[in-house]
């Protein structure tokens, strides 16, 4: 590994500034890289909410621009579906749905380069959708100076590529039949998870977290031009090979898997193929746009609170994330500070952070048990407090009902008649309250990697920060006389700053739908509007053609 002049230089000043940073600092042994404890204390609220969305529909809808890596494992059994223009088995890397009616919109039958309106075309995924700008469209037009500045020989290699693509290589030729492929896990599945809709290619910056990995790590990813999905899949791909895993998890609308070598041997299992229907052959409305439209939305929104652990699992300790490293993740465009970008991140920095990944990925490939399952104590947190806190801050309570609802949360955290006078609290209440969650995390510290401990921070931090404002609206309320106005409405406002600062995906939800036909929305990759992302609602078929026409993922040009 190099060791950069940056490395020296943040060697250097850590020798001399031991008592300022000896606490932030982690390495691993025999290298130069891992997270730092500061940052991961700054950016608490935001790595708990990494834990809590990860592999989760809904929260990496809201948070959809990802700055993490996971390991990840796929069972030995688990189907997996892939739509494609021909009833063979692909001889390159390729795409697997974990949903059928994600696959089948690309198994469609018919003319591919003429879909209707809004819809993908039912080709391989490379193509994008007809409404965006072509990979051609936009390089040529849009390089600016620095852009050109990194044009290299392996760049034009990139080129060729993607003219490789924009010729249509994958495309079929006009109605040709499309056709429905289904495939086994023939052992566990080695797998990374990029968080976020690492899958979509709108311009709000969904992608960075890959152009991270790859412009640190792969030699033949240039900076530049916003890049087709070929492309990325391609040098996934590479960078798959050179890690010795399977292949990638991302997410769009729907979970999906880059899937490496597709050759029998290549740990999948071909299960059965069948051809997709033409419209004139088949009396049912499966060709209808909006019902193909709808039906994989719903499906997809069946996994917003994600999947049962037999589907794939996390390897927990292997998260690594930008919010855990002194880098700046806030985003140039001033309207959208709640997403993380990755663009002010220096090259030596993303190698850093990528080089640690490599190395948490060379040492845990093949399955660490135990590992330390940190959105199981996530889970539990915001089980406990989401509803809560919601009602203590919009419910309209009675002093008497909100006291009520205090002594729940905190009750066992207390020590009878000792802490009977709540305008005393015990010191100690808050630690019990904070480590109470933590417990099963402090419990295997002899397993703990270098980036359990910056998980640990950040949890720590913020369990930290619910039971502390939970105890100080105990003390309000303990003082104030029965019913009295100002101590209830200070404890909502302490609730309230509170649920600012925590920004759980929980209470952006729709509620329980009225139908059954109908499931909650908020633009997926490449539907919806910017008023279904602040105010995600309940739709149904009848929805379909507004869900199409909202330009979220389109409306942010120049990328
Ligand atoms: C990417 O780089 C590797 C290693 O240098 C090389 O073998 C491979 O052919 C390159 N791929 C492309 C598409 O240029
Ligand atoms: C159905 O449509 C396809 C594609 O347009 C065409 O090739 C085929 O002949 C049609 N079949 C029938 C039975 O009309
Ligand atoms: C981080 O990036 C933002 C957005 O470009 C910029 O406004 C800010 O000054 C940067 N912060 C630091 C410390 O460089
Ligand atoms: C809040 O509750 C009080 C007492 O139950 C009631 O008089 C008042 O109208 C309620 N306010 C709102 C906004 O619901
Ligand atoms: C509770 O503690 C406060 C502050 O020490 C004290 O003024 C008050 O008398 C105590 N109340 C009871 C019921 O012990």
């Amino acid at each position: 590994m190099l060791l950069s002049v940056r490395h020296l230089l943040s060697f250097w000043l850590l020798v001399f500034s031991i008592p300022l940073t000896s606490t932030s600092a982690l390495v691993a042994p025999g290298s130069s890289y891992g997270p730092d404890l500061d940052a991961a204390r700054r950016n608490a609220f935001h790595i708990f909410n990494v834990i809590h969305c990860a592999m989760r529909q809904w929260g990496s809808s809201v948070n959809h621009n990802g700055v993490s890596f996971f390991l990840a494992t796929v069972p030995e059994g688990n189907l997996f579906y892939h739509g494609s223009s021909s009833p063979d088995r692909p001889d390159s890397f390729e795409w697997l749905a974990f949903e059928v009616e994600h696959a089948s919109g690309f198994a469609l039958s018919g003319d591919p380069r003429m879909p209707p309106p809004g819809l993908p075309r039912p080709t391989n995924k490379p193509d994008t959708f007809s409404w965006q700008p072509s990979y051609s469209e936009i390089s040529g037009t849009q390089m600016s100076p620095t852009q050109e500045s990194h044009v290299t020989e392996d760049s034009s290699a990139q080129n060729r590529l993607i003219e490789d693509d924009d010729r249509g290589k994958h495309s079929p030729p006009p109605t040709s039949r499309g056709y429905f492929q289904t495939y086994r896990a023939s052992r566990p599945l080695k797998l990374i998870y990029i968080d976020g809709m690492g899958a979509a290619e709108g311009c709000w910056g969904t992608t960075d977290s890959q152009d991270l990995l790859l412009l640190g790590l792969s030699r033949n990813f240039t900076d530049g031009p916003r890049l087709g999905d070929t492309v990325y899949g391609r040098l996934l791909c590479e960078l798959a090979k050179e890690w010795g895993v399977d292949g990638w998890v991302r997410m769009e609308t729907g979970f999906e898997i880059i899937y490496c070598d597709f050759a029998s041997g290549g740990g999948l299992e071909f299960v059965s193929q069948h051809g997709s229907a033409f419209p004139n052959e088949t009396e049912n409305s499966q060709w209808e746009v909006k019902t193909l439209l709808f039906e994989l939305l719903r499906a997809a929104a069946k996994r917003h609170d994600g999947f049962s652990s037999g589907r794939i699992r996390i390897d927990w300790s292997s998260m690594v994330t930008a919010f855990a490293y002194d880098v700046n993740t806030t985003n140039p465009d001033l309207e959208r500070q709640d997403l993380p970008r990755l663009i002010e991140v220096t090259k030596e920095e993303k190698e850093d952070i990528g080089a640690r990944f490599g190395e948490v990925v060379a040492s845990r490939k093949h399955g660490v048990n135990p590992m330390i399952d940190w959105q199981n104590i996530v889970d539990d947190i915001v089980t406990r407090f989401s509803d809560r806190l919601n009602f203590i801050t919009h419910g309209n309570l009675s002093v008497e009902m909100l006291w009520g609802e205090v002594s729940t949360l905190l009750n066992p955290f207390l020590n009878f008649p000792e802490d009977r006078n709540a305008s005393t609290p015990s010191p100690i209440g808050v630690t019990l309250c904070t480590n109470h969650y933590l417990n099963a995390a402090m419990m295997r510290r002899d397993i703990w990697t270098l980036e359990d401990t910056a998980n640990f921070i950040a949890v720590k931090v913020v369990a930290d920060k619910i039971c502390s404002s939970l105890f100080q609206i105990r003390t309000l309320l303990s003082s104030a006389r029965v019913g009295e106005e100002s101590a209830l409405l200070k404890s909502r406002t302490i609730a309230g700053t509170l649920m600012d600062q925590l920004q759980w995906t929980t209470w952006k939800g729709c509620g329980r739908c009225a139908s059954s036909w109908q499931f909650c929305f908020i633009p997926m990759f490449p539907t919806g509007s910017v008023e279904d992302y602040y105010s995600p609602n309940c739709k149904g078929l009848d929805d379909m053609d507004d869900v199409v026409k909202g330009c979220y993922w389109a409306g942010v040009v120049p990328c």
